[in-house]
């Protein structure tokens, strides 16, 4: 049974800044200890030391009034510390079980016992109502299931203490519930958890106490029961008051920028994931597309962005067919991206904060002329966009991949609205962001509609979808199960039609 886990004084430097600053906080245990804080304020860092990751400059932890020093993560999996991180940790090509014992497989002389680890996953799945397909491959399992397979991994190996890194930030509101549904029951077994995220309800649903970062230190402690949405956002970014984002208004018929005609996309099992899919977006317009993962939003960003393979139907960017034009050249034509992934797809994470801004525009003046880079614009460029989105970063020239989550995914919105975009597709914009970067991703997402481009959006925050969209369509099982103009749809109405649901009966004929 875990005690109490009290930080003294951790002080952790990274070139050019100092990511925890003389941190000292006490986390009770058997308890949910929420820890928030703006992007980069060192909430990731101080958990990486916890949990073994990294080494403090300074300071002590102590758990259960014992000194703990951890040189390595196996070190803190001893003392029963275990982190569901920001970014997942799995081998895609491994199943689900592989990646369970990896490195703790049970077994004696090279053997591995895995019918017994089989026995001992599917007896915790069961007590902490978890449902992991053993046998799958990860990546062919949806998020929610690998997060489920982080959590199971961390109890495998005999966690007390659970450390959640923004783990709603990837999940469904059902999901949501389901995975709150989990740490309760954590709390029923005794563990402690502690719980990391910039979604200030569900930490206010799910907390008993709530500590906030800010530049590297402590700057409040209370109990939930004192806590409001407001107050906590003004002990994070200094104020409380945000702008509620309004849909553009669009006063006269215009010509569509993107259409989508008849599209019909099978996968490589033969299953229609996309099924006669048809929909225009006009300039300034924001069309947001609501659904449960899964049913065929992947394939439909895939397809409009040019890598997806379609059985039939056409795309049309600005009245020119462009279904079997590359990537490449749909980008020429001010097509831009924000990806759902920011680390795989979105960014190279082992080049440089600048080398990922200039992306796509390496090729072309002003940053480039008679293919030789041009250093002096490329800085320019580079600074001008780490200003306006406020990204922060020591230096432009630091490798992406030590970026906090939040300022990743600020530089990958930076550089698909460096210029004026003709369609823009929105994956989760603001996954990940603090409540002040998110309401300044809104404003740009709706300039950029307001300078005439056409606006994909696509999210699982409903809040999200209603504030921004015009229009808002409900995919279910590949095909328009909905469809209603801003303000014309509740999220209640929304939800149902998500779960396949239309006039109140159950599902739809396939
Ligand atoms: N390995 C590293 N090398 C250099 N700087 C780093 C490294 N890891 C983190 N940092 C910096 O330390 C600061 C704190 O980052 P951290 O990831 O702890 O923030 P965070 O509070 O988790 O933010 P977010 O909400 O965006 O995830 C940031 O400025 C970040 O760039
Ligand atoms: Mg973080």
């Amino acid at each position: 049974m875990p005690g109490d886990i009290i930080f003294q004084a951790i002080t952790k430097r990274f070139p050019g800044v100092l990511a925890n600053d003389s941190i000292s906080l006490t986390i009770r245990a058997k308890t949910v200890h929420a820890i928030v804080g703006e992007n980069g304020a060192g909430k990731s860092t101080l958990m990486n030391i916890l949990c073994g990751l990294l080494r403090p400059d300074s300071g002590e932890i102590l758990i259960d009034h014992q000194y703990k020093s951890f040189n390595s993560p196996r070190d803190a999996v001893k003392a029963g510390i275990g982190m569901v991180h920001q970014e997942f940790m799995l081998a895609r090509d491994l199943t689900v079980l592989d990646n369970l014992i990896l490195g703790y497989e049970p077994g004696s002389y090279g053997l591995i016992k895995r019918e017994e680890a089989r026995k001992k996953l599917q007896k915790l799945s069961t007590a902490y109502g978890l449902s992991v397909p053993l046998d799958c491959k990860i990546g062919e399992i949806p998020v929610s299931f690998q997060q489920q397979v982080e959590i199971l991994k961390v109890l495998y190996r005999g966690a007390e203490i659970i450390i959640f890194d923004e783990p709603t930030a990837v999940l469904t509101p059902q999901e949501t519930r389901g995975l709150f549904t989990a740490i309760r029951e954590l709390i029923e077994q005794n563990k402690t958890v502690i719980f990391i995220s910039h979604k200030l309800k569900e930490v206010i649903a799910i907390a008993d106490r709530i500590s906030i970062l800010r530049n590297g230190r402590v700057s409040g402690e209370l109990p939930v029961e004192e806590a409001t949405e407001q107050k906590l956002a003004e002990l994070m970014v200094g104020r409380k008051n945000f702008l509620q984002a309004v849909p553009p208004v669009i006063k006269e018929e215009r010509a569509p920028l993107l259409e989508i005609v008849n599209l019909r996309v099978t996968d490589q099992a033969k299953i229609v994931r996309i099924n006669d899919l048809s929909f225009s977006i006009q300039a300034g317009e924001i069309l947001g597309v609501a659904g449960v993962a899964g049913n065929g939003q992947s394939e439909l960003v895939a397809a409009i962005i040019g890598w997806g393979v379609i059985d039939s139907g056409r795309i049309l960017l600005n009245r020119i067919d462009i279904t079997t034009s590359s990537v490449r050249q749909r980008r020429l034509k001010g097509m831009r991206y924000i990806p759902q992934d920011r680390s795989m797809i979105g960014s190279c994470l082992s080049a440089a904060v600048w080398e990922n801004l200039i992306m796509g525009y390496e090729f072309k003046a002003p940053l480039a002329r008679r293919g030789l880079l041009n250093f002096t614009e490329i800085n320019n460029f580079s600074k001008k966009l780490i200003g306006r989105f406020k990204i922060k970063v020591a230096s432009q020239d630091m490798p992406v991949q030590n970026l906090s989550g939040g300022n990743l995914q600020k530089t990958v919105i930076a550089r698909e609205l460096a210029e004026n975009s003709t369609v823009l597709l929105a994956e989760d914009p603001t996954r990940g962001v603090d409540i002040a970067a998110a309401e300044f991703i809104h404003s740009q997402i709706l300039q950029e509609a307001g300078k005439g481009s056409a606006v994909l959006l696509i999210s699982q925050d409903l809040d999200e979808l209603l504030s921004l969209s015009n229009r808002i369509i409900v995919l279910y099982d590949g095909r328009i199960i909905g469809e209603s103009i801003a303000g014309e749809m509740t999220k209640e109405a929304i939800g149902l039609l998500m779960g396949g649901r239309c006039n109140g009966k159950d599902g739809v004929d396939k």
